[in-house]
């Protein structure tokens, strides 16, 4: 089949999930309630994110584009000609053109990411912009294994997990997942990694709470889109966004509060709430440097760079496989 019909790649949809509805009823029966952050990103969540990342407090995404910028030289000297670029919860599309532009005749980029319009969106905008890179848009839950695409002969896969999303994770799965990653870009493969910093709850705290209210919306926005996606019933006026640092576990935790004691109708199911019960959404893990080292370790890279941004918040890794 082809990959490409009139310069507009196709999307290739993985179907590695079990139904979302399981998924969201077995979180909803669990001791804590927990969904997970997969879930903010549908069309709405996803474009909440990009304005979260133009957010005043939400420092991550500048930090980060600031390195990405001052290094996207070494990056690409490291890297060597003819790479395959796998992008890990690709977005907006943002950060891949810094090394699109800076990378010496890139062979093909394959952006991973579960919110589908935006991954057809970007792929075809990408396609246009850069002719003679092979552009295969793969729409998949990463977090399960998946099947990478075909690649160019002789292309060099390097991973790109960018954003601090590996914060996401729990410590132990962070490194089962960049295990993943380290098989499948091989044993001459590299992984670009970005990583948030510790640093004090009270810049934390803002960050994930924000004045405007853009994060609550994002937070809660979940609730809306089970309503739309697994006929569920949730009031969402009837829950409150809840953010926090978390310092003895290095994580935000973000949460959604019931206001009310209430039974939610979730499928054929009824969800029970104690008033002030809360729904976890999701954990942001922040990485001193001692434990970013050790987390990469576990994973089987090896640190080639390690890179911060001017104000010391943020890491950009370059890693090879060890
Ligand atoms: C996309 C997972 C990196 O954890 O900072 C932003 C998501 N959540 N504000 C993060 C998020 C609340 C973001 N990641």
């Amino acid at each position: 089949m082809p990959a490409m019909r009139r310069g507009v790649p196709r999307v290739v949809a993985r179907p590695n999930t079990q139904s979302i509805r399981d998924e969201v009823l077995r979180g909803l029966h669990a001791e804590p309630k927990t969904l997970p952050p997969k879930l903010f990103y549908d069309a709405v969540g996803a474009e909440l994110f990009e304005q979260i990342c133009e957010l005043p407090e939400y420092y991550l995404t500048r930090a980060e584009l600031e390195i990405l910028h001052a290094r996207a030289g070494e990056i690409a000297e490291l890297a060597g000609p003819r790479v395959a670029l796998l992008e890990y919860g690709s977005g907006a599309g943002v950060k891949i053109r810094l090394l699109l532009d800076a990378l010496e005749s890139p062979a093909a980029y394959v952006p991973i990411d579960v919110s589908r319009e935006q991954l057809a969106r970007v792929s075809t905008e990408l396609a246009a912009e850069y002719p003679r890179v092979a552009v295969r848009p793969l729409n998949a839950d990463y977090t399960l294994p998946l099947a990478v695409p075909t690649l160019p002969e002789g292309s060099r896969r390097v991973a790109f997990f960018p954003g601090s999303t590996i914060g996401n994770f729990h410590p132990m799965e962070a490194a089962v997942f960049l295990g993943r990653v380290r098989r499948a870009v091989g044993k001459d493969g590299a992984l670009i990694l970005g990583a948030d910093r510790c640093k004090s709850a009270a810049v934390l705290n803002a960050a994930y709470d924000d004045a405007a209210g853009v994060t609550a919306k994002f937070n809660l926005n979940m609730l809306t889109r089970l309503n739309h996606d697994v006929g569920a019933r949730f009031d969402v006026s009837n829950f409150q966004h809840r953010a926090f640092f978390n310092s003895r576990a290095s994580r935000v935790e973000m949460h959604l509060v019931s206001k009310e004691a209430q039974i939610v109708r979730v499928g054929g199911d009824f969800i029970d709430f104690e008033k002030g019960e809360s729904i976890w959404t999701e954990s942001s893990y922040k990485y001193d440097r001692a434990r970013l080292e050790e987390l990469i370790e576990t994973a089987g890279f090896r640190i080639r760079k390690l890179w911060t941004n001017s104000k010391r918040q943020f890491w950009v890794a370059y890693l090879d496989a060890a």
